[in-house]
């Protein structure tokens, strides 16, 4: 039963005015990539980034024995690496719950000022007292959060297990307010059949796949499945035959038995998912429909900013290191880590299966 009568509304999301940087010749991509390199090992620095950013920071975080991954597996590798600097290449809540979960350890990012609309979209102070409002409800929140807002859950959740959450909060009887995505909401609310007050947010990227459009490349290509992030609209993920996080797409690519895939996530993916499933045709899930605009076009312009130029200068020099405040972070930590506990708990469920 999703409540929307309560749902707030929207804050309105401003794109970023700078844009992607603009492609550098090859000579001297490569030059910054072997300085990156050099970088990381004397700075006793790890690149941990996520599927959406540049190809050429994924291939340096891969040549460099730093990760990439979606954003739960970033959190749990920047946490085990002994490294003593974590470099986050993606957005800030990124570099936030790097902090949050690694007081001791340096964070920087090659840009402070890399936000997700989700994240912008749920501000505190219309946030806590939202969640004051309905004490009655334990406040389960995304990880597209800022870290004050992380600071007012009782639960953080990233999307590859969102669902086994709810599910578990509502076999325990408990009411649910969820934010901020709301179509991740919905999905789940759909799947699990919990009681959840959902926030009024969305991303960018994810918001502007287009049903019918899809369903008119599904019917070009009938031998095609569709492969769809949940942050996607209802209509999107009604024709997708697997819904899940960007971890989860890829190893849906992997082993489904189709050729061709349409994939409905940021475009970034590609890069990884070709790398899992070589043999297959990846399609990009369409963006504009009839009468439709396409702003950000399946590329998140946020993650657009993380480049090997700014990369290497924050290496260099040490800037752009990600704060959090004490107090903030000590309360947010409490729910961040309940997430990894639960997501161990999951796992090691699964294996014991
Ligand atoms: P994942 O947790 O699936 O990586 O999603 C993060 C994100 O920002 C998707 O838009
Ligand atoms: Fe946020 Fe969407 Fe960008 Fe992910 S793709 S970081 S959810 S704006």
């Amino acid at each position: 039963m999703t409540q929307r009568l309560d749902m707030p509304a929207p804050v309105i999301i401003k794109l970023p005015a700078t844009m992607a940087p603009l492609p550098l010749p090859d000579a001297e991509r490569a030059r910054l990539g072997e300085r990156i390199k050099r970088l990381l090992k004397e700075r006793d620095a790890v690149l941990v980034a996520h599927y959406y950013v540049d190809e050429d920071l994924q291939r340096l975080a891969e040549e460099t024995g730093g990760c990439v991954a979606d954003s739960l597996e970033m959190a749990r590798f920047g946490n085990a690496h002994p490294a003593r600097t974590l470099v986050v290449a993606g957005v800030r809540f990124m570099g936030e719950t790097a902090k949050i979960l690694n007081p001791e350890k340096r964070v920087l990012m090659p840009t402070l000022e890399a936000e997700c609309s989700l994240d912008l979209g749920c501000p505190a102070d219309r946030f806590i007292p939202f969640c004051d409002a309905h004490s009655d409800r334990q406040v389960v929140v995304y990880s597209n959060t800022s870290a004050e807002v992380k600071a007012r859950a009782d639960w953080v959740v990233t999307s590859s297990i969102a669902v086994k959450l709810i599910e578990y909060l509502k076999t325990r009887g408990e009411k649910i307010l969820w934010a901020p995505d709301k179509h991740l909401g919905n999905y789940i609310q759909r799947k699990t059949g919990a009681d959840m007050l959902l926030w009024n947010a969305a991303c960018v990227v994810h918001d502007e796949f287009k049903g019918q459009a899809l369903a008119a490349l599904k019917r070009q290509h009938p031998d095609a499945a569709v492969i769809a992030h949940p942050e996607s609209p209802t209509a999107v993920l009604e024709l997708a035959d697997v819904i899940g996080s960007t971890s989860q797409l890829i190893q849906a690519a992997k082993n489904l038995p189709q050729r061709k895939l349409i994939v409905a996530t940021d475009r970034g993916i590609f890069y990884k998912m070709q790398q899992a499933a070589p043999g297959k045709i990846l399609m990009a899930a369409p963006t504009a429909g009839e009468g439709a605009s396409c702003e950000s076009c399946a590329h998140c312009p946020w993650m657009a900013m993380n480049a090997l130029d700014n990369l290497a200068q924050v290496l260099e020099s040490g800037a752009n290191e990600v704060r959090v405040d004490e107090a903030v972070r000590v309360k947010a930590l409490r729910a961040t880590q309940r997430m990894l506990d639960f997501a161990r708990s999951i796992q090691q469920k699964s294996h014991g299966d």
